[in-house]
């Protein structure tokens, strides 16, 4: 704990016959502080929250103008998987493997040893995986998908049916590429309106549970797909009954454990007074397995695992993971990465961490509803997601409202963020899903300061503007519009002026552009699956400042 004017000070301060200060302010650990004379405390709570970290090493941010910036996004055929990221001022394109690490970690990777087998890092990673969570077996893996992939590639099959809170895109492809079925239980209203969207409908539960068929039940928390909503203990708990009187297996896709268990703990009452690390070892006793991408809240840039409880599984499983990923005492992470997570692990559950990340967030969005731009609230663990149907209610989901957005944020002010909408889902799936067209900025993790995102509001700001002002127009393919996963590769030019593309044009400034068509030919890079979030059908509210 910091003492503002702590004993060297105060002793100083005696030698020259000042009197001593009297009062001490003493941060508490929930980000708050009291004051203490050493004798009575009086308790005082600033309002700041501050980020619970100092800086020692810095990365350069390349600026550019505006002009550069639509002559970049033109030549990547306004498509921002194509841009170098040398090219972006503030990356929100995911806060996956993006976050900055602490000198704590960057000190375990150099110690760390590279042994095939039985390395010290292994029994890093091992040691600080059980201190929070409660399985017998860790399958260690390079990242979240890979973990997926051996798992469904053992419980899936034609006729296997898996159900969810909601799947991330690479759970659910990885589950359907073994011809399986996947089902979407998102929460109700009611849910939503106690603070936990991402829980899953329990009554819907109950009815597929009673057919029989049901081969395993994921529970993803945060509810990356439903804008990284928390799942409250108590549905995990009565989820958790149901499987097990159905002797169906409960998965937590658990990539955001700590976010998800930081609001169980501000959200959930009966909660309120247990630890951080209570909440998850009582999250992880409810699961029978879990898949985690250790890029997120293993504050890590690589790496991830399959943790079991049960034992004939988890043979099976640790023989497709030394035929694709590697030995067990490493799966697919080099002994440094390891040792990045078991550090990342102890930080990501610091309640002082955590209640800064989510602050970071609710304070991005309270701002941009101040502002009257429609976001989705309440906010999530990771990420903000701005409503591009509502910014744009005359351009049809058809021309990409969502993508339009994205290319207006990076040319006016240089971020990157995401669309996820028609482009992501094929503009007929998203109507029939009932999603909205959203544009979500995710934050990488200990990266931005507060300026940061306070130049972030006001870019997000203007390009609402400009919105109001007609002067963001929507997108139209012009290659790539069926391939797979065609968000990362399709290349757009805005709608014509000319009125062919029957709708006014362009993202802001960039204009219809014929150099729109040389982006096939420059970059052309791809990256990797799914940086998304999508909310499908989610209640949420969306809110602008004059609702
Ligand atoms: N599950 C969830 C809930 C995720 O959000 C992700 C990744 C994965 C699994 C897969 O993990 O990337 O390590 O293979 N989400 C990133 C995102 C890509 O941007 O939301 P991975």
């Amino acid at each position: 704990m910091i003492a503002l004017l702590g004993g060297a000070l105060a002793t100083r301060a005696m030698a020259s016959a000042v009197p001593p200060p009297r009062v001490h302010i003493v941060p508490t650990a929930d980000g708050g502080a009291h004051e203490s004379d050493g004798a009575a405390s009086v308790s005082w709570a600033p309002r700041s929250r501050i980020e619970p970290f100092r800086i020692k090493m810095v990365e350069p941010l390349k600026f550019t103008t505006r002009a550069q910036r639509a002559d970049a996004l033109a030549h990547a055929g306004y498509n921002l998987f194509r841009i170098e990221a040398d090219d972006v001022l503030l990356d929100f394109l995911t806060d996956s493997g993006t976050g900055a690490m602490s000198c704590a970690q960057w000190a375990a990777m150099i110690e760390a040893d590279e042994s095939y087998a039985g390395a010290r890092a292994w029994r890093k990673l091992e040691t600080s995986f059980r201190r929070l969570f409660d399985f017998a077996w860790l399958l260690p893996t390079h990242q979240g998908r890979a973990a997926e992939r051996l798992l469904f590639a053992e419980l899936g099959g034609p006729s296997a049916r898996f159900v969810a809170n909601a799947f991330f895109d690479t759970t659910r492809a990885n589950a359907e590429a073994t011809g399986a079925t996947c089902v979407d239980l998102p929460g109700t209203a009611a849910d939503h309106a106690a603070g936990f969207g991402g829980n899953i409908d329990l009554d819907r539960l109950r009815a597929e549970l009673a057919t029989g068929g049901v081969t395993a039940v994921v529970i993803t928390a945060t509810n990356n797909a439903g804008g990284g909503q928390p799942v409250s203990l108590s549905n995990m708990r009565a989820a958790s009954a149901l499987c097990r009187a159905a002797s169906v297996p409960l998965v937590l896709d658990g990539c955001r454990f700590a976010e998800n268990a930081h609001f169980i703990r501000t959200r959930e009452p009966a909660m309120a007074s247990a630890s951080i690390d209570e909440i998850v070892r009582a999250m992880s006793a409810l699961f029978d397995v879990m898949t985690m991408s250790a890029k997120k809240d293993g504050l890590s840039n690589t790496g991830g695992w399959l943790a079991l409880r049960d034992d004939a599984l988890a043979t099976r499983l640790q023989g497709r993971l030394i035929m694709t990923e590697g030995f067990t005492t490493y799966g697919g992470m080099a002994g440094r990465d390891m040792a990045a997570v078991a550090v990342g692990l102890e930080e990501a559950t610091r309640p002082e961490y955590l209640e800064y990340r989510a602050r970071t967030v609710a304070y991005m969005a309270e701002r941009l509803v101040a502002h009257g731009v429609p976001v989705v609230t309440p906010p999530g663990g990771h990420a903000v997601y701005l409503d591009a149907s509502a910014m744009l209610p005359d351009v049809p989901r058809a021309q990409f409202p969502g993508q339009a957005v994205a290319c207006a944020l990076y040319v006016e002010g240089g971020l990157r963020a995401c669309e996820v909408g028609a482009l992501m889902f094929g503009a007929d799936a998203a109507e029939a899903a009932g999603r909205r067209e959203l544009v979500r900025l995710a934050f990488p993790r200990r990266m931005y300061t507060q300026a940061h995102f306070d130049f972030a509001i006001e870019v997000c700001v203007r390009a609402h503007e400009l919105c109001k002002a007609g002067q963001v127009r929507g997108m139209v393919i012009t290659q790539g519009a069926d391939s797979p996963l065609r968000h990362f590769s399709a290349t757009m030019r805005p709608v014509d002026d000319a009125g062919a593309d029957a709708g006014r044009t362009g993202a802001a400034g960039a204009g219809a552009d014929v150099r729109a068509a040389r982006g096939a030919g420059r970059g052309g890079r791809r990256g990797g699956p799914a940086p998304s979030g999508a909310p499908a059908g989610m209640p949420a509210e969306v809110r602008s400042g004059a609702a």
